[in-house]
């Protein structure tokens, strides 16, 4: 006999649901411009805008929290923190910092200058705004696979091997970093193989390029290396870990996703000139280099959730509950992205949306279709997060992937809150017509799905 697996935790506090009806959530939708991101959190039942600073704490975080040395200087939290993350990561530079994205600013204003090339799997949204800021070329090479939606490769976040060594060897001047975003989350929350890591570092090594790790979800591409890629089943999440951090120079990453941190972020470096570089410009912008902005409760909670991170029943748990989740959707019709990653489900929302076309945002319509039906918050990583207008020709250029992600919180949702959310889509799923279609109002230049606002396409409305 099998037994249902069950969550590796127990609850002690709770937190209430306010039940919205259809009625009020269209006032609400109207109300924030059909962005759900503008929602108030209260104005939503189930939300899986994203996985991101949403983790509940552990008893073992609170209690290291409540005993934090909050001194404005030379901290023996951070002490502690840098003395973890170094002995994690084995580099010898540790930057704390306050979320993933100032670590990205911070190296960028470090590092980057004017024609300098970044190469990369994929970097996520900040990363390339945060690059581009600085003057750099960001050139993604990901795996032709990766754009394929029918492909199930078991490692679509792969850097492609082929198109980094010849611009390593045709660039190798100007490429100033190679990133590998684990998982990648742009295109679907997809991990990077172990395989493809040893490889991309030795092209690297072999033309001098530093190879840096976008960590935000290292741990849940190290289970899936061990669930996926032959030869590491029997190894455990950490050690699979520790060799990736030695095939890196450097990483920055976001410790509120698999960090299971409210806030918090860090950076983690072998170059002792960059560290220096990167410090200074902290002390301009974020605070100062043994606080990067945190309290000294921050610290001690991201040093206990660099050791829980990487225990395989949380893990394996997380993951479970994701292929649950998307095996419901699945099962229902809906077209999910495959494989199913760790941190979210993907839906093609051209798929979902076949009547509508790109300039109507068929994702991020269905994101406001599923909040009106049920309540659910979801968001968009396709035409609104990643279009782009092309200045030469004076057109929209779509990514290759429209989705609309439901992401997971860690430690938040049961199976019971994930098969209601998977309920409503599939019944969107089979009145899908009704999807009614977006235009934008207003786009602002940078990160548009922050704070675009949108009204709904009537018919004989022109698009965008
Ligand atoms: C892959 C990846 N990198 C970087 C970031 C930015 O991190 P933060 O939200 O902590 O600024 C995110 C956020 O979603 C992400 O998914």
């Amino acid at each position: 006999m099998t037994f249902p697996p069950f969550e590796p935790y127990r609850s002690r506090v709770v937190e209430p649901i306010h039940l919205t009806t259809p009625e009020e959530r269209a006032g609400h939708l109207a109300e924030a411009g059909y962005n759900p991101f503008l929602l108030k959190a209260e104005q939503v039942m189930i939300d899986l805008v994203t996985d991101s600073g949403t983790s509940a704490l552990s008893v073992a975080q609170w209690a290291a929290m409540h005993g934090s040395d909050e001194s404005f200087t030379g901290s023996a939290s951070f002490e502690r923190f840098a003395a973890a993350a170094r002995e994690l990561f084995g580099h010898p530079h540790i930057i704390p910092c306050h979320q993933g994205r100032a670590g990205e600013h911070l190296l960028a204003r470090a590092v980057l200058h004017p024609g300098d090339v970044v190469l990369a799997n994929t970097l996520f949204a900040t990363t390339r705004q945060n690059f581009e800021e600085a003057g750099a070329h960001c050139q993604d090479l990901p795996i032709a696979e990766a754009l394929d939606v029918g492909s199930r490769h078991p490692f679509k976040g792969n850097i492609h091997l082929e198109r980094l060594a010849d611009y390593l060897s045709r660039r190798e001047e100007a490429v100033k970093l190679v990133v590998l975003t684990v998982t990648d989350n742009a295109r679907g929350g997809q991990p990077v193989s172990l395989a493809n890591l040893r490889a991309a570092a030795e092209l690297c090594a072999r033309h001098g390029a530093p190879l840096w790790l976008d960590a935000a979800r290292v741990a849940e591409n190290c289970y899936l290396i061990r669930e996926r890629e032959e030869g590491q089943g029997d190894r455990a999440p950490v050690e699979v870990a520790r060799e990736v951090f030695s095939l890196v120079d450097g990483l920055f990453m976001s410790m509120k996703k698999d960090g299971l941190g409210n806030v918090g972020g860090v950076i983690s470096c072998r170059d002792a000139a960059w560290a220096e570089a990167i410090r200074s410009r902290l002390l301009v912008s974020e605070g100062i280099p043994t606080a990067g902005g945190l309290a000294g409760r921050d610290l001690e909670c991201m040093r206990v959730a660099l050791h829980e991170m990487f225990d395989t029943a949380h893990l394996a748990w997380r993951v479970g509950a994701t292929q649950r989740f998307a095996q419901l959707l699945l099962a229902g019709g809906v077209p999910v992205l495959e494989p199913v990653g760790a941190h979210a489900v993907y839906v093609d929302g051209r798929a979902f949306c076949p009547h509508l076309p790109d300039e109507q945002f068929p994702a991020w319509s269905l994101s406001a279709a599923y909040y009106l039906a049920s309540g659910v918050r979801s968001w968009e990583s396709g035409n609104v997060t990643y279009g782009r207008l092309d200045p030469v020709t004076g057109r929209w250029r779509w990514p290759e992937l429209d989705l609309l992600r439901l992401a997971i919180p860690r430690r938040v949702y049961s199976d019971a809150h994930l098969a209601f959310a998977a309920r409503a889509l599939v019944e969107l799923h089979a009145h899908r017509q009704r999807v009614r279609g977006l235009r934008c109002t207003y786009r602002p230049p940078a990160l548009p799905q922050f704070i675009a606002r949108f009204t709904p396409v009537e018919s004989g409305d022109g698009v965008a």
